[in-house]
């Protein structure tokens, strides 16, 4: 329940990225020591999969509210359970790392985030590469490999999560892989860097193409994750549309490049210190053209929380979603609280309007939930947004970060 209206001023601690931590505990299952992460958000994507990985036969357990260890077993099971690949769309990052370890892997088609269709065909391609026989079986689809041998591999699209997994089964067996057209998100790097850590050779990430060379074992590590440049440039907005005055820390200023140029174009003034980034607003903000790319683009994770703000700029703003095919579920909410958008598939053409109203809204997505709090933030009235636990999945006590800037903001069983 949100009561907008209220000028948002402060300062927000930025948690670990969900988009690091979760390939990153993923890929501990190929570790034969202990790991250490540390900066893991306690969000609910993290706890799932925590869950995954214990099923799996790891040994978890939080050190402190960020801290995580991690003990591998002598060996992992192979079949991950059904309800945690439905729940979660990156529970699929498991993938590679079993695959590599134990020769074999178990799953089935993964749900998660309801934004349209997300196929795993990238992911099989690449096992498939890797040498791997793939078969599927009353709805499973099975993994088998001795041994995962290199191989050049041409990407059909920078797939994130495909490049993860690819970089994990293809850290340990033999021989040289290359990812060719490869994800150049920093959650890559960082994958990069933590597999490094275990003992693995990779290199290239952030780039299109990255080369793994093969090792016989990964060892153990102590690992600190990212901020979260999405959870850091929902805030960011947040200050925007309360014509607020806000700051982010820590924030990695590279990471946020292209939603601060976004931020800049419609008038905000920011400023960047090493490790902070503040935003102050004093008007509505002018209207922009707006399309989400894989890095270094305009995130589409970060796209829906813009539409609010581009509901109250002046002008009219085009927004384009290339990446997923529904990202726009929040537009019919965002109208009956007062905003004037047309849509067409991918596309939104958003006439901004002076102010809107709070009324009662429903989540269906991590990020379009998280947009319709901002909204909410903004809007005149009340705003009480349903099915708020889908935010929960990404953004660690949103409740509590947006009260620490003067938000009138309460969450609630209803
Ligand atoms: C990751 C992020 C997610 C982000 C997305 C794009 C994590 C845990 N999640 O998701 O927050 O929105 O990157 O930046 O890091 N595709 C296929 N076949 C495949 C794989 C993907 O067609 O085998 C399509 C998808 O449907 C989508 C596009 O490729 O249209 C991009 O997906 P991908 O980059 O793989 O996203 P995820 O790794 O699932």
């Amino acid at each position: 329940m949100v009561d907008g209206g209220r000028r948002l001023e402060g300062k927000v601690r930025i948690s670990g990225a969900k988009n690091a931590s979760l390939p990153i505990l993923a890929a501990s299952l190929m570790a034969t020591q202990p790991v250490i992460l540390r900066n893991i958000p306690q969000i609910s994507d993290v706890e799932i999969m925590l869950a995954m990985l214990t099923a799996l036969g790891m040994s978890c357990s939080w050190l402190d509210d960020h801290t995580l260890k991690l003990v591998p077993p002598k060996q992992l099971n192979t079949k991950a359970p059904e309800k945690l690949l439905r729940e979660m769309r990156a529970s699929i990052l498991v993938v590679g790392p079993v695959l590599a370890k134990e020769g074999k892997v178990i799953v089935t088609q993964p749900g998660g985030c309801n934004i349209g269709p997300r196929p795993i065909d990238y992911h099989i391609k690449g096992m498939e590469a890797l040498g791997a026989n793939i078969r599927e079986d009353s709805g499973m689809i099975i993994f088998e490999a001795e041994q995962l041998k290199g191989a050049e591999i041409m990407l059909d699209y920078p797939s994130v999560g495909a490049t993860e997994n690819i970089m994990c089964a293809a850290a340990v067996g033999s021989g040289k892989t290359v990812i060719h057209n490869a994800a150049k998100e920093p959650e890559i790097i960082e994958l990069q860097n933590f597999l490094n850590l275990l003992g693995a050779r990779v290199k290239g990430a952030g780039t299109d193409r990255i080369t793994i060379v093969g090792v016989d074992s990964l060892g153990g590590t102590d690992y600190s994750v990212i901020p979260d440049r999405i959870e850091a440039g929902t805030y960011l907005v947040a200050g925007a549309i309360t014509s607020g005055d806000v700051t982010v820390e820590p924030v990695i200023i590279d990471h946020l490049e292209a939603i601060l140029a976004k931020l800049l174009e419609m008038g905000f003034a920011i400023t960047k210190e090493a490790n902070s980034v503040r935003i102050q607003a004093t008007g509505r903000g002018k209207a922009i053209a707006l399309r989400s790319m894989p890095y270094p683009g305009f995130p589409t994770d970060m796209l829906p929380e813009m539409i609010p703000l581009l509901c109250l700029a002046d002008g009219i703003s085009m927004v384009y979603e290339t990446v997923f095919a529904s990202r726009l579920k929040h537009v019919d909410d965002l109208v009956r609280m007062g905003a004037r958008i047309k849509t067409e598939g991918r596309l939104a053409m958003i006439t901004g309007v002076p102010a809107l109203h709070g009324t009662t809204v429903r989540a269906t997505d991590l990020r379009a939930g998280a947009a319709l709090i901002l909204a909410g933030l903004a809007a005149n009235g009340q705003t009480i947004v349903e099915n708020a636990e889908h935010i929960d999945r990404g953004y660690e006590d949103i409740v509590g970060k947006l009260q620490s800037v003067g938000a009138e903001i309460v969450a609630r069983d209803l």
